[in-house]
């Protein structure tokens, strides 16, 4: 793609929409996806024209390189549809910002900044009718991107596919979770991939989340993978703690996502006055506060979950429960403010909303 040439995206009109298919009531993130995709290749080292076409499969052949060595990235983004009916995406350049640094560790090229908003704007403003009006719902956004080179030798791929579908989703957790601190298994170590959104960080995570889930857990509190001693996420959230009235959650070490959801709170905790710390929280640290009740709240924060609460804590095999909050929590406050601008119910002094 020439970058002094304005940006023109072609657009293939799907034949037939889906979005009578829909069960607006229950929506499940991923089970739809609207009518149109973003596609953009690179290839010779440069980007192609981008274009927005029908949804529907890709074919790849079976040495095309994501498939083997996990040389993917992909962000989780949202757009919302205000109370006033305007359409927005929620903090794109942020998303940019933390993509180039996935791309960069993954040795990917990096899409312009340009074209990774202006696509999605156009991708959202094509699909419009698909950002759900529903309380506590949106257009979740999924721009990914893979090595496309079919040589199955482990190299850097000259190759690669960028594209973007979108799925109307409503909350992804219902009820407060229940998490399993983990000391066996590791998401990330210092000098990792953990503040990268690349696949393998997921894929990794199966195995030890599966096993908490049949022991009745939702999820895992993820410790850091040299001494498991420290807090560092929640599942696929960042998570945060109430203690003595602060606001605490660990610092990103490297092997942290650097969460737009957990960055958008922190802003409107400290906006609001309330002291923030972001800092290591050991698991002894976690327990005692738990038991004392010093810790009143702890929640998760990511672009699918929002915020979630988290119901207890086993840590060791002794499960701490959290008392359920109401509208008065830290939690709950800090949910209510965010919604608040993304629905368009509060002025939005961040310039977060980007309207399409
Ligand atoms: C997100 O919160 O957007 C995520 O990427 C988490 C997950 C659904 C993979």
């Amino acid at each position: 793609m020439k970058t002094n040439t304005a940006l023109y995206i072609p657009v293939e009109r799907a034949y037939r929409s889906r979005l009578n298919e829909v069960d607006w009531e229950n929506l499940e993130m991923g089970v739809y996806t609207t009518d149109h995709m973003l596609v953009c290749d690179f290839a010779n080292g440069e980007w192609s024209e981008p274009k927005i076409m029908p949804y529907g499969p890709m074919g790849f052949s079976p040495t095309t390189l994501a498939f083997h060595y996990g040389q993917t990235i992909f962000e989780g983004m949202k757009a919302f549809r205000t109370e006033d009916d305007q359409i927005h995406i929620f903090r794109p350049e942020r998303h940019h910002q933390r993509w180039t640094r996935s791309a960069e560790r993954m040795c990917m090229p990096v899409i312009a900044k340009e074209i990774f908003c202006e696509g999605l704007r156009r991708l959202v403003e094509v699909d419009r009718k698909w950002v759900p009006g529903l309380a506590g719902s949106a257009l979740y956004l999924r721009p990914f991107q893979i090595a496309t080179d079919t040589k199955l030798r482990v190299r850097v791929s000259d190759n690669y596919r960028f594209a973007v579908v979108c799925s109307p989703a409503g909350a992804y957790f219902q009820a407060p979770v229940r998490l399993k601190v983990e000391r066996e298994y590791a998401r990330a170590v210092k000098g990792g991939t953990g503040a990268a959104k690349c696949g393998g960080n997921y894929g990794g995570a199966l195995y030890p989340t599966q096993q908490a889930k049949e022991e009745g857990f939702d999820q895992v509190l993820w410790t850091d993978g040299a001494t498991h001693r420290y807090v560092e996420e929640a599942g696929m959230m960042n998570v945060f703690f109430v203690q003595s009235g602060k606001l605490v959650t660990p610092p990103l070490t490297g092997s942290i996502l650097d969460g737009i959801t957990r960055d958008s709170l922190l802003t409107l905790a400290l906006a609001g006055g309330m002291v923030v710390e972001e800092r290591p929280v050991s698991v002894d640290e976690l327990k005692a506060g738990l038991g004392s009740g010093e810790i009143s709240e702890a929640f998760g924060s990511g672009t699918a979950a929002v915020v979630s609460q988290i119901g207890s804590i086993s840590i060791y095999g002794i499960e701490y429960t959290l008392p359920t909050t109401g509208k008065g929590s830290v939690a709950m406050r800090l949910k209510q403010q965010l919604d608040d601008i993304r629905y368009g119910r509060a002025v939005d002094p961040y310039g977060w909303n980007r309207y399409i």
